[in-house]
């Protein structure tokens, strides 16, 4: 059995340049055995023509409200759909659907849906960053939509930066993960609140001070190279940016990403493992959460050339000296029996995942650590998804299935506001 046997998907396709990459999303979702409805606006049609989504799935393609009127085709596409994509939405449509416009096929047929709707932003970098953009994603995540990406890449016109849009693998992994979210029962594996939950919707960190450290540290060998890991930041993001929206003050201590800053959110940058620990313990007397997303070096050269290392001088020896654990200090801290700061750890394992992580979870003094398996090329470092064990130093755990960044950002925050009101 396909993973959406039977799944009535409408997929909208918006007038950007990624629109062209929205064929190869009809053929996964038709792979997968769903059967797409999709609806082109004016400007996708510019960019791509309804009869390759006609060919790709066997379906009519529509583009008009006023084709059909007497069968109602926006209401009978928008009730009858179990999903809906739009890949890619354009800071434009995303606008229209905040606002609850409807001037065309695509957000009539929206406003119609009471569905689970996936968003896969692509637009320019200045856009997507744009205060007005800004606010709608937040608007639209409060009532519920899951938005995936925009990644980080090359953009039309050769430029680069946040605004590309992601995968068709990565957007159809997310319409899978918000049938299950809609899906999941509290007796299943997933979490009674993880189940349906519309994220952010709640205000429940009102006045909740949260500190999170998101990203890789880079360790500098001389003044171009450096030690440094896989991490992007954007799990660390993500939970700056929900914990902002459910009404958390956030600090977001953030080694080298070119991510946006999430609204609301104040950024301390950094660079180094040190200047992390700095940054950290200068705000720790004043948090009541700690989140440490990031991936921190475990060891830094001793010392740092301050001129570039030539090839000629042969291979370099690097001696290195280990940086402080800065979860562990923390956990060390509250040993006289403090239960403030709330202290959330994660650990990227590849092998015996769990075991590893009740053993870190130990040693490290923390309430709560969020086991990843990365050695799944879903979840883990640089993508979007992620799929996690979430466990607690009482014994309790729950498992997240693959999930949007943010929706996994939502079940740890959960769990803190469990650990807040305990
Ligand atoms: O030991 P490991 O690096 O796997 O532990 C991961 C957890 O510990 C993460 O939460 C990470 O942010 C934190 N950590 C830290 N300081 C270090 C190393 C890891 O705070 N030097």
């Amino acid at each position: 059995m396909e993973r959406l046997d039977g799944v009535r998907v409408l997929l909208g396709v918006s007038g950007g340049i990624a629109a062209y990459k929205a064929g190869i999303v009809a053929r996964l979702l038709v792979g997968a055995g769903a059967s797409v409805d999709t609806v082109l606006t004016r400007g996708a049609e510019r960019f791509v023509g309804t009869a390759t989504f006609e060919g790709l799935t066997g379906r009519p393609v529509r583009t008009e409200v006023w084709e059909d009127i007497a069968t109602q085709t926006h209401v009978g596409l928008g009730r009858s759909a179990d999903v809906a994509l739009i890949y890619p939405a354009t800071a434009h449509v995303m606008a229209k659907l905040a606002g609850g416009l409807a001037d065309d096929l695509l957000t009539t047929t929206l406003l119609a849906a009471t569905c689970p709707l996936v968003l896969a932003p692509a637009m320019h970098t200045e856009m997507w960053q744009h205060a007005a953009t800004r606010h709608n994603a937040e608007v639209l995540r409060q009532r519920g939509a899951h938005l995936v990406g925009p990644d980080d890449g090359v953009l039309m016109g050769g430029d680069s930066g946040p605004g590309r849009v992601v995968d068709p693998q990565v957007a159809v992994d997310a319409v899978v993960a918000a049938l299950e979210d809609r899906a999941a029962t509290p007796d299943g594996q997933v979490s009674g609140s993880f189940a349906g939950r519309t994220a952010g919707v709640d205000r429940d960190l009102e006045g909740t001070r949260v500190l999170v450290t998101a990203g890789g540290t880079r360790e500098p060998i001389d003044p171009v190279r450096f030690l440094g890991n896989r991490s992007s930041g954007k799990m660390g993001f993500a939970l700056a940016e929900v914990a902002a929206s459910r009404g958390a003050d956030v600090v977001l201590v953030a080694a080298p990403s070119t991510l946006p800053t999430p609204a609301g959110v104040q950024r301390v940058d950094v660079t180094t493992a040190l200047e992390m620990y700095h940054a950290v313990f200068a705000h720790i007397d004043a948090m009541d959460v700690v989140v440490k997303a990031a991936a921190v070096a475990d060891f830094r050269p001793s010392s740092t050339a301050t001129s570039k290392l030539k090839k000629d001088a042969g291979a370099p020896s690097i001696e290195l000296v280990p940086n402080p654990d800065i979860l562990a200090e923390l956990g060390a801290r509250r040993d006289g029996g403090a239960d403030r700061p709330i202290l959330v750890g994660f650990a990227a394992e590849t092998d015996d995942v769990e075991a590893a992580g009740l053993a870190k979870l130990k040693r490290k003094g923390a309430d709560l650590l969020v086991v990843n398996d990365v050695s799944a090329n879903d979840a883990g470092f640089e993508v979007d998804t992620n799929r996690a064990i979430l466990l607690d130093r009482d014994g309790g755990r729950v498992e997240v299935p693959l999930s949007s960044k943010a929706e996994v950002a939502g079940v740890v925050l959960d769990a803190v506001v469990a650990r807040l009101r305990a």
